[in-house]
């Protein structure tokens, strides 16, 4: 078993021996997660791309305007394949004679796709991706000099619970010099009844995407989930902002990950993940709590969700 197999292990164990128990959603994303995640992006009832690619088509320009740099390197966190960044890459560029994209994901694969993408469509931007860990990246990419616009975008930051939120905004403050740019993308609070169907879709493709958990855990972990034996079910709470996916074990059941024993009561969920929605006041707060400053906010015509914009 390699480092980062323990050490799932090691994570799933300690999450399934809470009460309640718990499994942490980075564990969604492997070949088939990412790929079912792909065909959440295609569902009616996901809004979310639709909204942020609606903000880069509407606002790229201004935000161009606003960071007004000659030199300047884009750094983006959990890049994927470039498609949604495109256009963003290419206004920048008219804007910056001296600009670099630097995409960041954990897949080694999707980089080349966005390499492709970016090289054909904007091949006047120095390109460099990077895999692997983004925060040692990050870390890494200091050496160079250049003002920095970090980006992370498609609302992951509502991944994060609470104070974990604050010390990831903490984290990239830290890496950020007097002069430097932040863009979060961030799902807003808007209608429940908007809301909810994005995490239970009518066709249970996010059902396929939190069972595969399971799927997964079976084949790494030398797990036995029956995955009959187990629902999906999502809530959201309009109040706090967040939608929140557990698993719903359907009978009393004993499940083994290697020689670990894990017993499940009937009904019992394990929390799979919150995707946490925000509104201006969430934001100021988060900011405040972070030491950083909010700068600009850019929204969609529906007001869906936000490209907030800060600097240091
Ligand atoms: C990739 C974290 C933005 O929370 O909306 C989609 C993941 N989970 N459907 C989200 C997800 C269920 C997604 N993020």
């Amino acid at each position: 078993m390699n480092e980062s197999t323990k050490l799932f292990k090691e994570e799933v164990l300690n999450g399934l021996r809470n009460n309640p128990k718990t499994l942490s959603s980075k564990y969604f994303y492997d070949d088939e997660g990412s790929r079912i995640f792909q065909e959440i992006m295609d569902m009616p009832e996901y809004y979310l791309p639709a909204a942020e690619s609606e903000i880069i088509q509407t606002h790229s320009e201004a935000i161009a305007k606003r960071i007004n740099r000659s030199q300047l390197d884009i750094i983006e966190l959990g890049a994927g394949d470039g498609r949604k960044m495109v256009h963003f890459v290419q206004v920048l560029s008219q804007h910056i004679p001296d600009l670099s994209y630097f995409p960041l994901d954990i897949s080694s694969g999707i980089l080349k796709a966005n390499e492709k993408l970016i090289r054909q469509e904007v091949p006047s931007v120095n390109f460099s991706g990077y895999a692997g860990d983004y925060f040692k990246t990050l870390h890494r990419l200091r050496q160079r000099t250049n003002p920095r616009l970090i980006v992370f975008a498609g609302s992951n930051i509502g991944n994060f619970r609470g104070e974990r939120a604050v010390d990831f905004l903490k984290f990239i403050k830290n890496e950020m010099k007097a002069g430097d740019f932040f863009i979060l993308g961030v799902d807003l609070k808007k209608n429940p009844k908007k809301i909810l169907p994005a995490y239970n879709d009518a066709q249970g493709i996010t059902k396929r995407f939190n069972l595969n958990l399971l799927t997964r855990i079976n084949r790494e972990l030398e797990g036995n989930f029956e995955l009959k034996s187990f629902d999906h079910y999502a809530t959201y709470h309009p109040i706090t902002g967040a939608a929140e996916s557990f698993l719903i074990s359907l009978k009393a059941q004993k499940v083994t990950i290697g020689n670990e024993l894990i017993e499940f009561k009937k009904d019992e969920v394990i929390q799979t993940e919150i995707s946490q929605k925000y509104d201006r006041a969430l934001l100021d707060e988060l900011a405040k709590s972070a030491g950083i400053s909010l700068d600009s906010w850019y929204t969609d015509s529906e007001g869906l969700f936000a490209w907030v914009l800060f600097g240091v």
